[in-house]
């Protein structure tokens, strides 16, 4: 069985990576610094893995932390626009020394491939939609700056050293153990909480705004298949997601059916960085990588709903 490590292991879309190979049987290292990620997220799988906790911003901590491992799934990163329009320093270090940090130590321990999570972020406001891989990026924040800088540094080790990397472009990612509690938390936790609360969710903007929502297990199945996808992949950059968008009052909507409440939302101004609309071409992940998305928008938001039910 493969050895993988998991940068951001304790976070939400990392812990969701680790549950899934533990479950195929694999062996599992996570590093994480369990800053914005949670011990509580793997708590109830901690003993059967390696948990370091460690920094991505220390070349020692991701030495020891790719050190005999075949395969490293780099989801640690500070995420969020808005956080990284009020933090451009700190998140800069997480996202580009970070990710730079990790690329030399799978150099140095020769490991087979690195997957690269990777941000649609770096789309911007290119009006043109669906988004495909071969358009212009034309980043609007310092996370998105932060994250395309991570894929390019992923390519350029794919050149010049031969570590094979697979860049994984995620457009918006929802599902259980994702951080509900901050200001900076994304949209669909943040409406489910407040809307299982009997609170009007906020929408930035006219609730026009759209996403390509895509629930986790799609990603996780993304991951495993780029691991063993042939040399055709190597230094690609691959959106992952559904393939339709929701705009946020439809969202606002679709919960509010679920919930069989009737909440109405409450409007505030655009936020600076945010961008409009959002909507993959997955043609390339099916191409590439045999990616057919697994759990579509209804079904994967009724399973969120349900978690945040159970786990308030
Ligand atoms: N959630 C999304 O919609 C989405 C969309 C596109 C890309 N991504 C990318 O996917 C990855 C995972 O995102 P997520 O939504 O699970 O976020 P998350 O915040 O839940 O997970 C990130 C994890 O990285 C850890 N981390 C942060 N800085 C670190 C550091 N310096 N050293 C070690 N660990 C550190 C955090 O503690 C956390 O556990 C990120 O790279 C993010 O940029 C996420």
């Amino acid at each position: 069985m493969a050895k993988f490590l998991v940068t951001g292991g304790a976070g939400f879309i990392g812990s969701n990576i680790v549950k899934a190979l533990l479950a195929s049987g694999d062996t599992v290292r996570a590093l994480d610094n369990l800053s914005t990620g949670r011990r509580q997220n793997i708590e109830t799988f901690l003993n059967k893995i390696d948990f370091q906790q460690g920094d991505l911003t220390s070349l020692n901590d991701c030495r020891r932390a790719a050190d005999g491992i075949d395969y490293i799934l780099h989801h640690g990163a500070i995420p969020s626009v808005p956080r990284s329009v009020d933090d451009p320093l700190k998140t800069n270090a997480a996202n580009i020394t970070g990710t730079l940090n990790i690329l030399t130590a799978a150099r140095e321990a020769k490991v087979k491939r690195l997957i690269y999570a990777a941000s649609s972020s770096a789309y911007g406001d290119s009006p043109a939609m669906p988004k495909v891989e071969t358009m212009e990026t034309r980043p609007k924040s310092p996370y998105a700056i932060q994250k395309l800088a991570g894929e390019l540094y992923c390519q350029n080790f794919s050149q010049l050293f031969g570590l094979e990397t697979v860049i994984l472009r995620y457009f918006n990612v929802f599902g259980p153990r994702q951080d509900p509690g901050s200001v900076y938390s994304a949209v669909i936790p943040l409406f489910i909480k407040a809307m299982l609360a009997d609170k009007q969710p906020t929408i930035f903007g006219d609730g026009l705004t759209s996403r390509d929502f895509t629930y986790v297990d799609n990603n996780v199945q993304a991951n495993i298949l780029a691991c063993a996808a042939p040399k055709s992949a190597v230094g690609e950059v691959i959106n992952i997601a559904c393939g339709y968008e929701i705009s946020l009052n439809q969202l606002a909507e679709k919960i509010n059916a679920s919930l069989g409440k009737n909440i109405r939302a409450q409007y505030a101004e655009e936020r600076p960085g945010d961008v409009k609309h959002s909507l993959a071409s997955i043609s390339k992940a099916e191409k590439l990588l045999g990616y057919k998305p697994l759990i579509a928008f209804d079904a994967g938001l009724a399973r969120t709903i349900e978690f945040y039910r159970n786990n308030a």
